[in-house]
């Protein structure tokens, strides 16, 4: 009985904080300049598209912000960073969970994409790799850009830190916790730090 009218009021409570998430959200994504169309979401992401710099999202974009809905990637929200003059295009039906796109230059998620608990996204390294320049006001206007392409059907595995220059080809896989620091060809398996071929689809 106790349990019964538990998940009763629980299921109240998660209704109405669902709608208040999609609004907030909304809102977020409006307050970006962000174009896009249906989307899902549990919870409420971090978004910042600084002046000048474009996000879209095709249809059917979903995400899960914290803990409920996907519990891999534990309690963080989905971040996504695009810097001025910046692009970060995420295709059709593609679903990720609590992971951070940072868009200084361009990253390009194509559709039905999977993008698993805790993935890290940069098309930079931030910071100049020369240390004179790292220490100086100039750092910032050195670092090294690169764009970030992941092709339709691919799937990252939790954890994964993919780096600036790299394609991620299509139907392809990277395994959990891993960093790509190469293009990995289609319908491939890689894993690993770095990344290394594992086998063919
Ligand atoms: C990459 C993956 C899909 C491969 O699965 P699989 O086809 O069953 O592969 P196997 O377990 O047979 O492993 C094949 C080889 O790859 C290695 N390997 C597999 N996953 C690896 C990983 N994440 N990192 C490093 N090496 C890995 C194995 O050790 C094995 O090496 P060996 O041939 O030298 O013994 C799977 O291991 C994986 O990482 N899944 C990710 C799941 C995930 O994160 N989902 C996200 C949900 S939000």
């Amino acid at each position: 009985m106790v349990g019964t009218i538990y998940k009763a009021i629980r299921k109240i409570i998660l209704s109405v904080q669902s709608l208040g998430n999609k609004i907030v959200t909304f809102i977020i994504l409006k307050g970006n300049n962000v174009s896009f169309s249906n989307f899902s979401t549990n919870g409420v992401p971090y978004i910042m598209v600084a002046r000048g710099g474009k996000m879209s999202l095709a249809n059917d974009f979903s995400m899960n912000n914290g803990i409920k809905g996907n519990p891999i990637g534990c309690y963080d929200k989905c971040t996504f960073f695009v810097d001025k003059g910046a692009v970060l295009h995420i295709g059709e039906q593609v679903g990720m969970s609590q992971s951070a796109l940072i868009c200084h230059q361009s990253i390009t998620i194509g559709n039905h994409v999977k993008i698993g608990g805790g993935v890290k996204i940069y098309d930079t390294d931030f910071h100049s790799l020369d240390p004179k320049i790292r220490a100086s006001k100039e750092d910032l206007k050195h670092k090294v850009k690169a764009p970030v392409v992941i092709k339709d059907h691919a799937f990252i595995g939790a954890f994964s830190i993919i780096l600036k220059g790299v394609t991620i080809g299509e139907n392809s896989v990277v395994g959990a916790g891993s960093v790509v620091t190469k293009s990995i060809p289609d319908n491939q398996i890689w894993a690993g730090n770095p990344a290394k071929f594992i086998k063919e689809i």
